[in-house]
């Protein structure tokens, strides 16, 4: 096959996207494929246009790559790409939208609210300790757990450090004890619980991509209620939101709590595919290799 790897982009998950997207190319040229790289600029159609793919790899993160906007542009241009469709993405990018559409369903989902900046500097949205984040960001950028004595748990203002100064409005959620699971979904199975244990206890931009920063325990060492409520709620969620190929549900458990304590945070639609990432690293401890974890995900897009 001749295939488009998309990446890069100007999110900024941007590095992410380049590790994965340079990851996927490798692996198509390893398997035989053609590969053509594109670095996703404000030329992409042209860049698309003239590379004529038989499919597009989508390895973008955050917007414009997993927003609706490319998906969009690649149905007009009759391209088949991996990875979920437009309407799919625009919902699932947003963390707020994703949960109008599956909470309806009996998905669970911490509560909270949208607050805007200024909101928060005449006092805490919510009870602490609780979390803020942009509705549609990825990797932890901008998220903020707000504790009564952390980093953050000085009176929020417009000098204190925070996600508050970068955006104008904030998700605020009840922050989760706990643990933190993944569970990622490929075609119409859910495959693992992963729990990661970011030694800091935190799992931001950093855990997530730096070796060594974060113990990860796949498959998990929870109960078996816990393993199966993940993948269950993981694959309803990607089957309501009319997910396509892979996704990724990320949870808290808090396990003082037993199943009750479980909540979805959101559905990753463009999960990554870095050497440290969660969705590869499930598919290979069920004994599919990153090479064809990455033709099984093109298989789904041309079936
Ligand atoms: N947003 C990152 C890439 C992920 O979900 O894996
Ligand atoms: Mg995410």
């Amino acid at each position: 096959l001749h295939v488009a790897v998309l990446m890069g982009g100007w999110s900024s998950e941007r590095p992410v996207s380049l590790m994965s997207g340079e990851g996927v190319a490798k692996a198509l040229e390893a398997k035989g494929h053609q590969v053509t790289r594109i670095d996703m600029d404000r030329q992409v159609a042209l860049r698309l246009a003239e590379a004529k793919p038989d499919v597009v790899f989508n390895a973008l993160h955050g917007t414009p790559g997993e927003d609706g906007s490319i998906q969009g542009l690649m149905d007009i241009m009759g391209l088949t790409y991996t990875h979920s469709g437009l309407a799919t993405s625009v919902i699932a990018i947003d963390k707020e939208l994703t949960k109008q559409a599956l909470v309806p369903h009996g998905i669970p989902m911490p509560g909270g609210r949208i607050v805007r900046t200024e909101e928060l500097y005449k006092g805490d949205p919510l009870p602490r300790p609780y979390v803020l984040k942009p509705v549609n960001e990825g990797s932890s950028v901008g998220v903020a757990i707000v504790t009564a004595d952390g980093n953050y748990g000085n009176p929020i203002s417009a000098e204190s450090k925070g996600p508050w100064q970068e955006f104008d409005e904030l998700l605020a959620e009840p922050f989760i004890r706990g643990r933190e699971l993944t569970t990622a979904v490929i075609g119409d199975r859910a495959l693992l619980v992963t729990e990661l244990r970011p030694k800091s206890g935190f799992y931001d931009f950093d855990a997530k991509y730096t070796d060594g920063m974060t113990d990860h325990i796949c498959p998990a060492q929870i109960p078996e209620e816990i393993t199966e409520a993940c993948k269950q709620i993981a694959l309803r969620s990607h089957q309501l939101l009319g997910c396509k190929g892979t996704s990724r549900s990320d949870f808290r458990w808090d396990d003082e709590q037993g199943v009750e304590g479980l909540f979805l945070l959101e559905v990753n639609t463009q999960p990554g595919m870095t050497p440290l990432s969660l969705v590869p690293e499930q598919a290979k401890a069920m004994g599919m290799g990153y090479p064809d974890l990455v033709e099984a995900i093109i298989a789904e897009a041309i079936k």
